[in-house]
């Protein structure tokens, strides 16, 4: 079993071999833009980790990964322009280094562009990825609509909150792993415990994108800290302070919520003091671990070697550690 770091490395030089830019220039270059721009790759490197996991060759999941990360990279773009978020992985996002327009169709040019590395599968791998990417796909706009629609929203639940981050990010993690799974033609046991194990870690890893977002360090974090709580971003963090404050508390934070400023920096001051004083950054963190644990719990189920599952128990740990 390879270790992670290999796991990148094999995947970045695959990445690094695809000629992305042709003409249009201004359609391309912003794949190669955002694409070049790194990030965790927390994703391709589980669906290489995963084929490996049930005894298939890392190789042969490269397009698959490939696919998952241009997929994961075009919502980004899109998702930026919905958030009107000004940067991603410390550099500007691409709707605001060229425009609204370009960041739409590039980003449509890479949902297809991600389509097209299934092409490389015999048809009934072909399939079977392809049938759970699109399922994947429009959960994740599923989601995403819910993201938006909850911005205005006073009533939202935690079930409700639950539910959207499944959606919009917990399901391309598990598929990112699902696919791996199929590419290694493992049982359809070990395909769907992988999955859980996925959907739950990255429940987790939604969960500390929320936290990390209002209390990141804004030299390394890359993305703008406190923009969740510019754009009045319905997160766990706000959830549980609204439930764990008093009467005057959480209706000021229900007031701070109602608005559209200028000026936000005296807002995310007041609001980081709410998550902080009423115990909902403590509640929190203990979600984050509560859904890694959970996580792990699915290994136990797993029909697969100690030292396999020691790997993957160790990821969703380094997760958990993380601070971008
Ligand atoms: C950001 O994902 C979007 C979420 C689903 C939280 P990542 O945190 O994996 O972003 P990169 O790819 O590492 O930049
Ligand atoms: C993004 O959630 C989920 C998708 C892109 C589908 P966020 O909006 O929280 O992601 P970041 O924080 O901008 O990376
Ligand atoms: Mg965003
Ligand atoms: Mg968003
Ligand atoms: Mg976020």
């Amino acid at each position: 079993m390879h270790a992670i770091d290999q796991f990148q490395d094999f995947f970045i030089t695959y990445l690094e071999k695809q000629t992305i830019t042709k003409e249009p220039e201004n359609l391309y270059e912003p794949i190669a833009y955002i694409l070049g721009l790194g990030g965790k790759r927390i994703r391709p490197v589980l669906t290489l980790m995963t084929t490996e996991v049930f005894n298939g060759d890392y190789k042969k999941a490269l397009p698959a990964a490939m696919a998952v990360e241009v997929f994961h990279n075009f919502s980004l773009v899109h998702d930026d322009i919905m958030d009107d978020a000004p940067l991603r992985r410390g550099n500007t996002t691409v709707h605001e280094k060229w425009d609204i327009n370009t960041g739409i169709l590039s980003g449509d040019a890479m949902l297809i562009l991600a389509y097209q590395y299934f092409e490389q599968y015999e048809p009934v791998v072909f399939m079977q990825l392809a049938k759970l990417f699109s399922k994947t796909a429009l959960e994740v706009c599923e989601g995403q609509q819910w993201d938006v629609d909850f911005e205005t929203r006073v009533d939202v639940t935690i079930a409700e909150y639950l539910k959207m981050i499944e959606y919009k990010t917990a399901v391309l993690v598990a598929a990112a792993m699902k696919m791996g799974a199929i590419v290694a033609e493992t049982s359809e046991e070990n395909a769907n415990l992988i999955y859980e194990f996925g959907l739950n870690l990255g429940l987790a890893f939604q969960l500390q994108d929320d936290y990390l977002d209002a209390f990141g360090d804004p030299k390394t974090f890359g993305k703008q800290v406190g923009g969740d709580i510019i754009e009045n971003k319905k997160t766990y963090l706000y959830l549980k302070a609204i439930a764990f404050s008093a009467k005057e508390e959480a209706s000021q934070l229900l007031d701070l919520f109602s608005m559209q400023l200028e000026d936000n920096v005296a807002k995310i001051e007041s609001v980081k003091e709410i998550f902080n004083n009423s115990g909902a950054s403590k509640a929190t963190q203990e979600a984050i671990q509560e859904y890694t644990f959970k996580a792990f719990e699915t290994l136990e189920k797993m029909n697969i070697e100690d030292a396999k599952k020691k790997v993957l128990r160790a990821f969703g740990e380094n997760l958990m550690g993380r601070k971008v």
